[in-house]
């Protein structure tokens, strides 16, 4: 183990050091507290309203495909955000962009914004001034300019209470025609190489550890079972502000790069536990272009860039959106403990509400779909009360094969039906070897009445669940049925962005 030190960082122009924080103190409590920098707002607290949002900058790696020289610039709720998972990156604030635009005018960026009536109160200003900006570099960097949609996937963590939509859309499209100012990113790719140290593991304060390598990582979670994992803290980071629990121990896994990994080989897409719920949905939804509805609705970018799949799988919400359409893929699950590696099939991981087959020193480390049949149709289905940035009510994910009419394999998954994610069995018993037709849909719909006895709770009542979970496979077989399938334009929404555009 390497010896305890300050938290590093590259911060307004140079590289700041932080010995004294407390190791769960958030960014935002840090800019707002310690930096001075109160342009950046608390509004939830919680990862929903944007009002928080920064820019991490860390240094790009050759297959970041949006790469801004050298650099990947990812938004963030700085609310839910560790201040030592900082460590060797840089923090860009509201403040930041004055500095980057010549005079100090207002940033095109922000000049828009005044020109289209893009604030009223303000409040929620800095935050989508700052979605816009990473968008806005990123976009410059790779010859792009964004279609209304996709810019309003890129706000969709963003919350306004009183100006509107329209006129931050209109913003986000009339900075393109303005004169550019970009970021130069030399000074900034200089101090993070200046900081990428050859330590084993990171060591803030005794309490939290960061490894670096797969290995350190193993060694440290068998030496320290009790310790608390961290990876993207989307949910973590609410234990810690709204019930104030004490994480003890931290392992952070952010820092280990070969669990950030999305590898497609031979057909196998194999998921890092800690890709990004971002990477990670990009590539599921290149290969099944009918996930996309599942994942531009899925949390809000930010989160999508903090939190990871691993994360989502290991927390065991019975609501979580990555577990059903996981098992609809058939996803193996691998967890290592030590040198020890063993896989299982997802569904077996659930044991009981929030209980999995995690045992002491173990962590998951990465997630497989293996190679399916190339006819497998898949979907997947979010029901929530709001259209973006919720949490489900139900989820569902489905997979079918067919042999001429007659179904040769089915999964049908779903989120918010029990106590955990789990598979229809009965409902796919009723399917299997029968035609793929009203009538066989009409039967798995009684059978799913007798998979699931749902719950009512604040997101639907039992009653409405039900109902949904059911009425989903009907629209499941209305879009894969061997005639006269509907096509995706009738149901989705993304249906007319590109892969590129999403
Ligand atoms: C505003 C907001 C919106 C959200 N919307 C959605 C949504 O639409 N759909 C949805 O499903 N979820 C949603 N979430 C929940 C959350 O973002 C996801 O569950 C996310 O994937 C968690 O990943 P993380 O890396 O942030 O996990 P963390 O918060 O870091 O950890 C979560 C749990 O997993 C454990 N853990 C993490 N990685 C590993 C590992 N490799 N091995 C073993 N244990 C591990 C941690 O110890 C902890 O118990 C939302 C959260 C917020 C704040
Ligand atoms: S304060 Fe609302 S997302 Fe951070
Ligand atoms: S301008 Fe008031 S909340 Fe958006």
């Amino acid at each position: 183990m390497n010896e305890s030190r300050p938290i590093r960082f590259h911060h307004r122009g140079r590289i700041v050091e932080v010995a004294d924080a407390a190791p769960t103190k958030s960014v935002l409590d840090w800019l707002r507290e310690d930096a001075h920098c109160t342009g950046t707002k608390e509004g939830c607290n919680e990862g929903d309203c944007g009002a928080c949002t920064v820019v991490i900058a860390s240094l790009a790696g050759p297959h970041d495909a949006d790469a801004v020289r050298g650099l990947k610039l990812q938004t963030v709720n700085a609310c839910i955000q560790f201040l030592p998972t900082l460590d060797g990156k840089a923090l860009f604030g509201v403040e930041d962009l004055k500095a980057i635009t010549p005079d100090r005018a207002l940033h095109p960026v922000q000049q828009a914004m005044v020109e289209c009536h893009g604030s009223q109160c303000g409040f929620c200003t800095p935050g989508f001034v700052m979605s816009l900006w990473a968008g806005y570099e990123t976009h410059r960097a790779c010859g792009t300019t964004p279609s209304r949609q996709a810019l309003a996937d890129e706000l969709s963590g963003n919350l306004c209470r009183c100006t509107g939509y329209r006129p931050i859309l209109d913003a986000g499209q009339r900075m393109f025609e303005l004169p550019a100012v970009t970021l130069d990113t030399a000074p900034v790719v200089a101090a993070l190489r200046s900081m990428a140290e050859g330590e084993e593991t990171f060591d803030y304060r005794g309490r939290f550890f960061a490894p670096k390598t797969l290995e350190a990582l193993a060694a440290l979670r068998e030496a320290k079972p009790e310790a608390r994992l961290v990876a993207g803290a989307t949910d973590v980071g609410l234990w810690v502000n709204k019930q104030f629990r004490d994480l003890g121990e931290v392992i952070y896994l952010g820092g280990v790069k070969a669990l950030q990994a999305v590898e497609e080989r031979d057909g196998v897409l194999r998921m890092g536990a800690a890709a990004s719920l971002e990477d990670a949905w990009r590539a599921l939804a290149r290969r099944w272009p009918a996930l996309t509805d599942v994942w531009l609705r899925f949390a809000s970018p930010p989160v999508r860039h903090a939190g990871t799949m691993g994360g989502n799988l290991a927390n065991g919400s019975p609501i979580g959106d990555s577990a059903p359409i996981l098992m609809a893929l058939d996803a193996q699950i691998e967890l290592r403990r030590a040198h020890h590696i063993r896989c299982m099939p997802l569904p077996d991981f659930y044991v009981d509400y929030m209980k999995n087959r995690l045992e002491p020193g173990e962590f998951v480390q990465a997630i497989v779909v293996p190679a399916l049949a190339a006819d497998r149709q898949v979907r997947g289905y979010k029901i929530s009360k709001r259209f973006d940035c919720d949490i489900s009510a139900v989820c569902a994910g489905f997979g079918i094969e067919l042999d001429g009419e007659i179904v040769r394999t089915v999964r049908l998954a779903f989120g918010g039906m029990a106590g955990v994610v789990k598979r229809a069995a009965q409902a796919e018993a009723a399917l299997l070897g029968q035609p793929w037709n009203e009538a066989s849909v009409r039967a798995a719909q009684a059978a799913l009445a007798r998979d699931f006895t749902p719950l009512s709770d604040m997101r639907a009542s039992a009653a409405h669940r039900a109902q949904v979970a059911a009425n989903l496979l009907l629209r499941f077989w209305l879009e894969t049925r061997p005639v006269n399938p509907l096509p995706p334009s009738a149901t989705s929404v993304f249906a007319a962005m590109t892969h590129e555009e999403a």
